[in-house]
């Protein structure tokens, strides 16, 4: 059963009445771009089939309850909290996200006169497939769609718009400081391609990516070594991208034309941070370069040269990744990287298709060989965003 159908059948069974509609989110997978998004710069992700859906009723006291189906299939409710009380950095778990999507929209001038929200899921979570990210997409559009305003009708919010403010949800209610990549591929992705978006401009394309027509896939590779943004190696990368910028008198990165120069004038601490952003950023508009000329089977290089630099300029891969990425490449991937905040979750390969049996073999030995717990391995396929189900 889809996660959909699965949100509605619960809601039904909880409330006693269907819900007034079900709206539903995917988690990501960043082709390329990596801890570019808060540097001002280029990231080119696309959405997953797997997602997070939020069947919603409105209720009129001001009440939000959120109860979420577990994978054991129980219900498991959250305290029921009065929207008006809500206040950063007071709840944790997974109940902080879709509070911290109705805290937003109050913060911003939109009336919610309460709701009861049923979640249900398959995004892996704690696998850097922004599970948390699919679940405040979802509760953004099912909060708006409550109070009148549907996803791309008039008097919504646009997406992007609803894209910035669950970047605020994660960071000022839930405390991570992440960039705009995650949400904004969860609202914006189209099927069957990537969307290249400029962080900066906020301008974005959708750029035909169909592997399977060129007889290629995505391996996902899941290392199931949980990662967590709120932890300090994401932040301390940040800051050291921020403290580089105003040392060298830039508004982000992104400013930087010359590289040597700039290199020239930053602590050798931050030199590697710099260098994995600017030619990270170099890589994307390469590899959407490649794209757009049809040469999908070209973009391999781009994706190892990734991986690479952030596993030795910018540090955040670890032994799961580095194993999965090297088992697949030397079972014949095109391309391999970390994809994500890195310090776990998961990998990808592109990969020839009739390789697939090859390279998951290799993976899963090379994890046995590692004593590593054994990865999920799945297909990566675009497709499409959020948007209302039912
Ligand atoms: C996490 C964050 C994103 C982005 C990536 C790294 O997924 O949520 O904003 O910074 O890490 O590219």
């Amino acid at each position: 059963m889809s996660p959909v159908s699965k949100a509605e059948k619960a809601f039904t069974e909880l409330h006693g009445h269907a819900p007034a509609g079900v709206w539903s989110a995917p988690g990501r997978v960043n082709l390329i771009g990596e801890h570019t998004d808060y540097n001002n710069g280029f990231v080119a992700p696309f959405a997953l089939p797997h997602r997070a859906a939020v069947a919603a009723s409105p209720r009129t006291d001001g009440v939000l309850t959120v109860a979420t189906l577990g994978d054991d299939g129980q219900l498991q409710a959250a305290d029921p909290v009065a929207i008006a009380d809500l206040a950063p950095r007071t709840m944790s778990g997974w109940a902080a996200y879709p509070a911290g999507v109705a805290w937003v929209l109050r913060e911003n001038g939109f009336e919610l006169a309460g709701a009861d929200l049923v979640v249900s899921g398959n995004v892996p979570t704690g696998a850097g497939l922004s599970s948390s990210h699919a679940l405040e997409c979802a509760t953004a559009l099912a909060l708006l769609g409550l109070s009148g305003r549907e996803v791309d009708q008039p008097g919504s919010p646009t997406r992007p718009e609803i894209a910035r403010f669950v970047q605020r949800t994660e960071n000022e209610f839930v405390g991570a400081m992440t960039g705009l990549l995650d949400q904004t591929a969860s609202l914006c992705c189209v099927a069957g391609h990537v969307l290249f978006l400029d962080v900066r401009s906020g301008e974005s394309e959708q750029v035909p990516f169909d592997a399977e027509a060129a007889g290629l896939e995505v391996l996902v590779i899941d290392t199931r070594a949980k990662h967590a943004l709120v932890d300090s190696g994401y932040g301390d990368r940040r800051s050291g991208c921020e403290r580089a910028a105003s040392l060298l008198g830039l508004p982000s990165l992104r400013e930087i034309t010359d590289l040597d120069a700039a290199l020239a004038q930053l602590p050798a601490d931050l030199q590697p941070l710099v260098r994995h952003v600017v030619t990270e950023n170099a890589r994307v508009l390469s590899v959407v370069a490649k794209l757009k000329s049809g040469r999908l089977d070209a973009i391999g290089p781009e994706l190892t040269a990734s991986h690479v630099s952030l596993r030795d300029d910018y540090r955040v891969s670890c032994l799961e990744l580095d194993v999965a990425v090297d088992a697949a490449l030397s079972a014949g991937a095109l391309g391999s990287r970390m994809i994500g905040g890195g310090f776990g979750g998961s990998a990808i390969a592109l990969i020839r298709a009739a390789d697939r049996p090859a390279v998951e073999q290799a993976v899963l030995d090379a994890y046995a060989a590692h004593s590593l717990n054994p990865p999920r391995l799945f297909a990566g396929v675009p497709s499409p965003g959020a948007g209302r189900d039912e």
